[in-house]
């Protein structure tokens, strides 16, 4: 009987969760051979150019991120709770780099006025122009007046001060006439013991909304979770 290995590094274990999504219908495509060259030379100048507070997104989340927003190929990507742009420009990635995907029309969106003026310093070094923007606006919202077309992948990451990861479900509702066939839905924080309520909350409505999924991807403390729209709704 033939076993095959484990994988041993960060991106051994990312190519084969995504090789599992793309088998579970919530990718089209897997990592390619330029994925994590690309990945070290946007890891470099996202290091070398942003200014960051200290985050709970680790090397494995970056890879993860990375990753999905490549495979994905999305055409527009939108980001709720994106604080100074951190975690939400692994999934942007560097459009001067040679194996970059280039989505037409990226937006952060969070209610921190001076988290977003970070944030737009910050991701200026990935070279998006006018294709990425912050506004400062309660996530829920800023998607419910959406005028951006159809959403590749919505990323989660916000956290109220009162209400912790609740407004997920409110952002997802406002979103889902915006999802597009086969678009990604990210929720960070899924393994964080006091989100748990929340999280259980969330991923009832996603079940409940006919999405793919939802999986938690316990990669780190935080994990991510992720579920799909299916391609034919
Ligand atoms: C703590 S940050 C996420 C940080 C990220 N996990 C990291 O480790 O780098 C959460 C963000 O959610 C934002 N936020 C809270 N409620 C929001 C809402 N209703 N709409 C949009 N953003 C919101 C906060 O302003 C904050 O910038």
């Amino acid at each position: 009987m033939t076993t095959s290995a484990p994988p041993a590094t960060y991106e051994e274990i990312v190519d084969r969760i995504l090789e599992r999504l793309a088998s579970a219908g919530a990718l089209r495509e897997t990592n390619d051979e330029r994925t994590w060259d690309s990945f070290g030379r946007t890891s470099a100048v996202i290091h070398h150019t942003f200014d960051i507070p200290p985050t709970a997104v680790t090397p494995m989340m970056r890879r993860l991120l990375f990753a999905l927003g490549r495979a994905a190929r999305p055409r527009t990507i939108a980001g709720v709770g994106t604080y100074v742009g951190y975690a939400f420009a692994w999934l942007l990635g560097d459009a001067s780099d040679p194996a970059a995907h280039r989505f037409d029309r990226a937006v952060g969106i969070d209610v921190d006025r001076v988290a977003n003026e970070q944030a737009r310093r910050n991701c200026d070094a990935l070279g998006h122009a006018d294709r990425l923007s912050f506004l400062d606006e309660d996530g829920a919202e800023a998607l419910r007046r959406w005028e951006h077309g159809p959403i590749d992948i919505l990323y989660l990451d916000l956290d109220d001060p009162v209400r912790g990861k609740r407004p997920y479900v409110d952002v997802l509702a406002a979103a889902l006439p915006h999802l597009a066939p086969g678009a990604l839905v990210l929720g960070h924080d899924p393994c964080v013991e006091r989100f748990k309520d929340d999280i259980a909350r969330y991923h009832e409505f996603v079940r409940a909304s006919s999405l793919l999924g939802p999986w938690v991807l316990g990669v780190d403390a935080c994990g991510l979770s992720v579920a799909g729209v299916p391609v034919a709704r």
